[in-house]
């Protein structure tokens, strides 16, 4: 998918491959240099997270097992409501292990808050957060994030595996989308 694909579509593009692919490399040195010597259990949250996970996954040097998670927040529309449904959960028992929660986004920081508590109550030893993206000026909790790609500003993002009704998730970069396409 090329920015002329969705020209009409967006407003511009806020992120571009090489720049994803860039921050991805230095988050990956940071991650391999923080779980040397450690177990790695890198956990997904479906849909978003599978651009990340593929990429980020790829560039850490230490061993890892990957497991994933869908979750739905409660609430109107689009907006969290920071009441979490399960829809898939993970295969692994957590007790002991490293977790890394790996997301394309924090918006207003509900479901991350949430989901670090419940893999935390289920006696994992370390639960960090690794997000592409967060936008700080939408933040409604305070998350304890070890690893982000980029704060932006609060528009609303597609590509790189966000969507809008679930499309352009396989955009490769991250563009602001036109408001023609969502009122
Ligand atoms: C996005 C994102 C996070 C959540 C963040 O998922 O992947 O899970 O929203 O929002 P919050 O910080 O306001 O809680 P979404 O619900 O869009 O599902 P998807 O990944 O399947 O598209």
């Amino acid at each position: 998918m090329l920015e002329s694909d969705i020209a009409d579509d967006i407003v511009g593009v806020m992120l571009t491959e090489e720049q994803l692919a860039t921050r991805l490399d230095e988050m990956a040195a940071d991650i391999t240099r923080d779980y040397q010597g450690k177990d790695l259990l890198l956990v997904g949250i479906l849909k978003g997270a599978i651009m990340v996970m593929a990429d980020l996954s790829r560039r850490i040097r230490v061993p890892l097992e990957m497991d994933w998670m869908a979750v739905s927040s409660y609430g109107s529309g689009t907006k969290s409501s920071g009441v979490v449904r399960i829809l898939k959960d993970l295969d692994t028992d957590l007790a002991g292990r490293n977790v890394l929660i790996v997301e394309d986004i924090i918006d207003s920081g509900l479901t991350l808050n949430w989901l670090q508590q419940n893999l935390l109550s289920r006696g994992a030893k370390s639960v960090e957060i690794a997000t592409m993206l967060r936008k700080p000026e939408s933040a409604k909790v305070d998350v304890d994030v070890r690893y982000v790609g980029f704060d932006i500003p609060p528009e609303f993002v597609i590509g790189y595996g966000l969507d809008y009704a679930e499309q352009y998730r396989n955009v490769p970069f991250i563009a602001t989308l036109a408001p023609h396409v969502y009122s």
